[in-house]
């Protein structure tokens, strides 16, 4: 059986790429995969449930042990702890502050990789993050890396009525030792500081119906 496609969107925080991704995913009929949401899971169920997070055994001994199932709701995925989804819980400052120290730890980088990639079960996808394309689908033809400039991404996060230290999270994200957040080789860049959403998703739409015309023609 042919692999289903799958399109990287990875970049900086507040860069867009769960807006982008979600109308792209929307455009080509394809399921929606946030792989931020799985990591804020975890910290959230680790707070939960008194994991220190700066424990990086007692965190993958967590992940070993959590029981988690796949879900796809509405052409997107949902990974469900105790058969329960905490969309609301995994959005708070507490989990936004913890996340990036489960994020670092490489055995929790193993078990949320094997579980992404589980996700084409599902069909073609569109998954956002941080580490897609260099590490989770590093085989996809299908790479992009957006970014925007500091200030228009603060901008984005206050607009939304998010304080988050944005400098702080990117540093950490990308100088972590286990899959640091850096351009995919191939990807392709966009830097929509002044670009609107629908302005971003339709070229990033184009891209990658040119090179679905390609892969269809010439295969994969
Ligand atoms: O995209 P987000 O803000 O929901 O991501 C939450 C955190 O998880 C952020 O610190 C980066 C990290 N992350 C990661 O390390 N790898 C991914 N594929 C996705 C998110």
């Amino acid at each position: 059986m042919k692999t289903p496609v799958v399109i990287a969107i990875d970049g900086t925080s507040a860069s867009g790429k769960s807006t982008n991704a979600k109308l792209v995913a929307q455009a080509l009929g394809f399921v929606y995969v946030d792989t931020g949401a799985m990591y804020r899971t975890l910290a959230w169920h680790c707070l939960k449930t008194g994991v220190n997070v700066d424990d990086l055994q007692a965190v993958a001994a967590a992940c070993r042990r959590w029981k988690t199932e796949l879900v796809c709701v509405d052409q997107q995925v949902r990974l469900r702890v105790g058969g329960y989804y905490p969309e609301k819980e995994i959005r708070t400052a507490e989990t936004s502050a913890a996340v990036p120290r489960v994020a670092a730890i490489p055995k929790v980088r193993e078990w949320m990789k094997k579980t992404q990639r589980s996700c084409v079960k599902f069909g073609p996808l569109v998954m956002e993050g941080r580490d897609i394309g260099t590490h989770v689908f590093p085989e996809t033809d299908f790479k992009f890396y957006l970014d925007a400039l500091p200030d228009e991404r603060a901008r984005r996060r206050a607009a939304e009525g998010v304080q988050e230290n944005l400098a702080e999270r990117d540093q950490r994200d990308s100088q972590r030792a286990a899959a640091p957040l850096m351009i995919a080789l191939g990807a392709t860049v966009i830097n929509n500081s002044k670009m609107t959403s629908a302005e971003t998703s339709s070229r990033l739409i184009a891209e990658i119906q040119k090179r679905l015309a390609t892969v269809e023609k010439h295969g994969l």
